[in-house]
């Protein structure tokens, strides 16, 4: 009687383990390790330092700087989410805004935790002045050393699990060994290897163990794909630029059309970057005198030689302002902005976001705030990824060959000529898409 209640328990107990690191293995991302450091590399990296002054001022007790300089509760968390909400109710934030003409971007996203998570960390951070003895190594922005840390963050998280998951299963199984030998049922099995134990065990609970070891593949399986998927896969790419270009007060409050700069993108592949001289059409008059921005052109006479002094000449010295390209795709991809823009007829909101709006740099938009705008197919995968351009191609349909558009009224007049059945085939749907004109088609993508 003793054994079966000592067996059960054991039982029991192995049992409770295995659920239990099967739970955690499923319910915990490793989301949930991303720590403030995370954050700060991903989101505040590229203006600030936690102990220099870079595109923004060092952050480093940003928080005890703003409460003794008298800013009011909780108005840096307001800040980090939206400056200008903070600058509309804190005199103390309208006065950090004037620290330089460049905006710091947004983040509304961010809880008053994360951002608390973020700070927290930049305090950590040793000043690497006098770390290294004066020297002024950078550690933060030293790429190599970024990727090694966030790889290291995930793989420290599994080797610590598992370390757990056979301490336990070790622990529980000496335990039933000597509950074995205790209860004087060792004797012909003495020699039994944990091996083997475990061997049996698994034998006799074959249906629970081969279950659990199911659900591990398998979602071993799906997280090692899902994490391929996203390599090299950046949302929110914003590189910065030589000049903070604003694109709501050009093509927003001042209406000018988005062809007027980028005046390639109806006509062909590339949408193109405005030469200074389209700046200067404007900028040779409006010179920001007195304006907190007018640094920034400053910036663009540089480059165009114009000395603004009296009436203002080109001095003939210019210096090409090299913008740091956004949306980049690979080279073994071809893309065609007038194909979309005109023959598609799809809005560059579509792709782009409403840049009428856009107050800081360009950034490549995240799908999700894609699709909340109006008008937009809604997708699912990353912006610029091959899965975002197919799956618009399989969701969205072209005109029919109503008298509107030559380019598509040839299309389904060879169509209805030619390939009446087929042609059926594509309309069953009462439409047709552009995977159904071999927008699937690897070569159409692909050099
Ligand atoms: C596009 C560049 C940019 C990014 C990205 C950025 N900031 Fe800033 N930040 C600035 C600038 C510039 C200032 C200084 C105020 C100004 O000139 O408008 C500033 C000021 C601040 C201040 C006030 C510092 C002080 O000394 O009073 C805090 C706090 C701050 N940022 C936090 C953050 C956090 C947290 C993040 C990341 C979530 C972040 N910033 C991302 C540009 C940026
Ligand atoms: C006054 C000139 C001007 C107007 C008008 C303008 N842009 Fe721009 N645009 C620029 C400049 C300069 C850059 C490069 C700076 C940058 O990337 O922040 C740029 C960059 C971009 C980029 C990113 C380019 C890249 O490197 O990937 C996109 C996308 C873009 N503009 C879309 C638009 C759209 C859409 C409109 C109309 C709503 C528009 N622009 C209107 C001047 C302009
Ligand atoms: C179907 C999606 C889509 C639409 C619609 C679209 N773009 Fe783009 N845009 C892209 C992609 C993809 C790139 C990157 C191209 C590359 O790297 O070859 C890009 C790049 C750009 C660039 C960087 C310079 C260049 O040509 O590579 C500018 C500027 C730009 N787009 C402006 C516009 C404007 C203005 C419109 C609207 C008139 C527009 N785009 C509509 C997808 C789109
Ligand atoms: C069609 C006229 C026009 C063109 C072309 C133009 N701008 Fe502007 N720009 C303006 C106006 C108008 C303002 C707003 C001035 C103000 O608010 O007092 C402005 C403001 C700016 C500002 C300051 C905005 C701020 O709030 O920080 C910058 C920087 C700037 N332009 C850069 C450029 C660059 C770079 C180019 C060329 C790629 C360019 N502009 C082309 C009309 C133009
Ligand atoms: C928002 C939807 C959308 C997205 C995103 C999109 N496309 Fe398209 N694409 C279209 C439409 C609509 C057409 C139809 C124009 C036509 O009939 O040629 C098209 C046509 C094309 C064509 C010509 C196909 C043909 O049959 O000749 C190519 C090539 C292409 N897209 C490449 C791309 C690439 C590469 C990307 C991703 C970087 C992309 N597209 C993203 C909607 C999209
Ligand atoms: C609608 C356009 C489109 C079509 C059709 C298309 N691709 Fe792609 N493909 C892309 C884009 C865009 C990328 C770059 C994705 C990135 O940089 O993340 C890409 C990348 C790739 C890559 C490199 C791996 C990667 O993810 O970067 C391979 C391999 C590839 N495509 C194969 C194919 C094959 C095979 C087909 C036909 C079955 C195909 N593609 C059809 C747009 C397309």
């Amino acid at each position: 009687m003793k054994i079966s209640n000592i067996q059960k328990v054991k039982r029991n107990i192995l049992g409770l383990t295995a659920v239990f690191t099967i739970l955690v293995f499923l319910l915990f991302p490793t989301s949930l390790w991303a720590d403030g450091g995370g954050d700060f590399k991903a989101k505040c990296s590229s203006c600030h330092q936690p102990h220099k002054n870079s595109t923004g001022p060092k952050l480093f007790q940003a928080r005890q700087k703003w409460s003794t300089g008298g800013a009011k509760e909780g108005s840096i968390y307001q800040w980090v989410n939206n400056w200008q909400t903070a600058v509309a109710n804190d005199p103390y934030a309208a006065n950090v805004s004037k620290w330089s003409a460049t905006a710091m971007t947004a983040f509304p996203e961010l809880s008053k935790e994360q951002i608390n998570g973020i700070l927290d960390w930049v305090d950590a951070q040793p000043d690497p002045a006098l770390a290294a003895g004066g020297g002024s190594g950078n550690v933060v922005n030293d790429p190599a050393m970024e990727a090694t840390e966030e790889e290291g963050g995930g793989f420290w998280f599994w080797v610590i699990l598992s370390i757990i998951f056979f301490t336990i299963i070790l622990s529980v199984g000496g335990v039933r060994r000597q509950l074995k030998i205790s209860v004087g049922e060792g004797g012909s099995d003495d020699e039994q290897t944990y091996l083997s134990e475990l061997k049996t065990w698994a034998w006799k609970y074959r249906l629970p163990v081969g279950l659990g070891v199911l659900v591990i593949v398998i979602s071993v399986i799906v997280t090692i794909f899902q994490g391929l998927y996203r390599i090299n896969v950046v949302e929110n790419y914003q590189p910065s630029q030589p000049i903070a270009f604003p694109h709501d007060r050009h093509a927003g409050v001042n209406g000018i059309d988005c062809k007027y700069c980028h005046n390639s993108v109806t006509k062909s592949k590339s949408a193109g970057i405005p030469s200074v001289n389209v700046c200067m059409n404007c900028h040779k008059q409006i010179n920001g005198e007195g304006k907190p921005f007018a640094g920034e052109i400053k910036k663009i006479y540089t480059a165009a030689g114009w000395n603004p002094a009296g009436a203002g000449k080109y001095t003939g010295n210019t210096k090409p302002i090299v913008w740091n390209k956004v949306h980049v795709l690979p080279d073994h991809v071809y893309f065609n902005h007038s194909q979309h823009v005109v023959v598609g007829g799809i809005d560059c909101k579509q792709c782009h976001g409403d840049m009428t709006k856009m107050n800081e740099t360009v950034k490549v938009q995240p799908v999700s705030e894609l699709n909340k705008i109006e008008g937009n197919v809604k997708l699912t995968k990353p912006t610029l990824t091959m899965g975002w351009c197919i799956e618009c191609h399989g969701a969205k349909d072209v005109p029919l060959g109503d008298g509107k558009n030559g380019y598509y009224d040839e299309i389904h007049r060879r169509l209805r000529d030619n390939d009446k059945s087929l042609y059926k085939k594509y309309l069953k749907d009462g439409k047709v898409s552009v995977s159904e004109l071999g927008g699937w088609e690897c070569a159409k993508c692909h050099y």
